[in-house]
């Protein structure tokens, strides 16, 4: 089975739509998102209805989506951030909102593990370091685990007792899957990458082949500037979407 994954689009319309351009051309059977659909960018109706019109769509909740719903207290974020999720509270559409709520702090399924930060904190934890994946290794159960959160590309592996490997993924590189072997994977984000580059990151899993892919592409950066700017959204994240950071 071939999945489009992605995560944190935060109300990047645009990039949205850009990448899901591109793994349809992969002709997918689903697609996995590990959350953050909303906070931070001017368009979070539009995004949540494309995604939940995706076929086969599974999707974890994220913090912002949390907070959005009030499950997570909104002193948990910086200003900008806050700001942007008082923007999505305002914005919402009842439909949006009834979508959101369905989505679970975690999944899992064959082989498949999709949570927002890490296993043992859904909500919260950055998962970044070998000592992390190995303090939630008795967390999920399943080969490959799905991440967002950090908004950073990564591949994280363990083989058999080793002590885990972490690689940075850029665009076209694809991870083989070895037997005996457990994955941690963040497809990057969407909506606000923070990898020092500001092209939108997804990836293709590919059950059968036992590959992970992941692309970046360049979507029209500017026209969601614009668009915050008209919504009133912080200068500081209009700016950060062109850094990439
Ligand atoms: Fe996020």
């Amino acid at each position: 089975m071939i999945y489009g994954v992605f995560s944190d689009v935060h109300a990047n319309y645009d990039a949205l739509r850009t990448v899901l351009k591109h793994l349809h051309s992969f002709r997918p059977e689903g697609y996995l998102c590990c959350g953050d659909l909303v906070g931070y960018g001017p368009q979070p109706n539009e995004c949540v209805e494309l995604c939940f019109a995706l076929p086969n769509f599974k999707c974890v909740i994220g913090n912002h989506d949390m907070s959005v719903l009030d499950r997570l207290p909104v002193a948990w974020f910086n200003s900008s951030a806050a700001e942007a999720i008082a923007f999505t509270i305002k914005t919402l559409s009842p439909k949006a909102r009834s979508l959101l709520e369905t989505m679970p702090l975690s999944l899992d399924f064959g082989d498949i593990t999709l949570v927002h930060g890490s296993p043992r904190n859904p909500a919260e934890e950055y998962l970044l370091t070998g000592e992390q994946f190995l303090e939630n290794a008795d967390f999920w159960k399943t080969q490959v685990c799905f991440v967002g959160h950090s908004h950073v590309p990564l591949a994280m592996s363990r083989a058999g007792e080793k002590f885990p490997e972490i690689t940075a993924l850029r665009h076209g590189e694809k991870i083989l899957l070895e037997p005996r072997t457990r994955y941690i994977f963040n497809p990057g984000s969407v909506g606000q990458p923070r990898d020092r580059n500001n092209r939108a990151s997804c990836g293709i899993f590919d059950t059968e082949a036992r590959t992970f892919e992941i692309f970046r592409l360049e979507y029209k950066v500017q026209k969601t500037q614009e668009l915050m700017r008209r919504r009133g959204l912080s200068e500081l994240l209009i700016e950060r979407l062109g850094n990439g950071w």
